[in-house]
């Protein structure tokens, strides 16, 4: 009995001192964001842009709900070595030029953060904090879904690829590609961010659709199966 009860406490203890540990990680990376100038770029605290001209200035995506919308593993790698996700930048307005038989698009630069593995695990721990208090986590299940009705969802019925890229050679390229939206963003986060874009950003060009919580459901889990 006696040596249950210092088993207990032992576990108990444990428990605390790991918490303490991923709370003084998160600090930790903190002071990292801080000292990289990561807000020179992105907005790190909310409230989203409230102008179209305000959105035409950004410089970077907005990453005050980064714990909400990313999978921290991916978040480990991207800063560590960032890849390009937005073939025509951040805001593709800024960088579209008239070429000579179409629009070309600019020098467009990935984002700035080159940090040490141990840097980017600190970061990525004070990112994961950052939530969106409304998004309600556990609703979409990894369970088999039609991907034939997804794909005429995505591709003929609602136009979405007409913006996104589903493949790394097709698909538009004014925003996020979304081929290897799997391994990047969270699931529940894509069902709250279809239903309502304009609840993270009140004046992206993403349009808000009148669906059903099951189409809703059924393009969360086909973007969240694209690795
Ligand atoms: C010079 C400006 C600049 C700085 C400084 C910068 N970034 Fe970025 N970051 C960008 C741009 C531009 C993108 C968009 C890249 C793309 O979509 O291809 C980006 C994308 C990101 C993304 C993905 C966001 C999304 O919604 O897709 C994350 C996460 C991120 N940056 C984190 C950081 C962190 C953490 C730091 C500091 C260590 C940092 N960035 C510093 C410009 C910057
Ligand atoms: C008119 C162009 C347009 C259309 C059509 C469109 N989107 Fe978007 N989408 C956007 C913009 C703009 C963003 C936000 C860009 C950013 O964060 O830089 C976005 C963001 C997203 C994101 C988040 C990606 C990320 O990494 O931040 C997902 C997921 C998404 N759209 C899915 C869809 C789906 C599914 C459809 C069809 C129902 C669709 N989009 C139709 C413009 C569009």
């Amino acid at each position: 009995m006696k040596s249950l009860k210092i088993l207990i406490s032992l576990i108990v203890f444990a428990l605390f001192l790991s918490v303490g540990i991923g709370n003084s990680i998160a600090a930790d990376g903190k002071a990292v964001v801080d000292s990289k100038k990561c807000g020179g770029c992105h907005k790190m605290q909310g409230p989203p842009d409230k102008t179209i001209a305000d959105v035409l200035k950004r410089k970077a995506p907005d990453l005050f709900y980064a714990g909400s919308k990313f999978k921290e593993a991916w978040l480990v790698g991207f800063l560590q070595k960032p890849t390009m996700i937005r073939p025509a930048g951040t805001v593709y307005l800024n960088n579209i030029k008239m070429g000579e038989k179409k629009d070309e698009i600019g020098d467009v630069k990935p984002c700035a953060s080159a940090l040490s593995k141990d840097d980017a695990e600190a970061v990525t721990k004070y990112l994961m904090t950052l939530k969106e208090p409304t998004m309600k986590a556990g609703v979409i299940v990894d369970d088999t879904f039609s991907k034939a009705k997804a794909k005429v969802l995505f591709g003929q019925k609602e136009g979405c690829s007409g913006c996104h890229r589903d493949k790394a050679d097709s698909g538009g390229t004014s925003c996020p590609t979304l081929y290897n939206a799997g391994e990047r963003l969270n699931p529940d986060w894509i069902f709250d961010f279809l239903k309502n874009p304009q609840k993270y950003d009140p004046k992206i060009w993403m349009p808000r659709r009148e669906l059903s919580d099951e189409d809703f459901m059924l393009l969360a889990k086909f973007i969240a199966s694209m690795k």
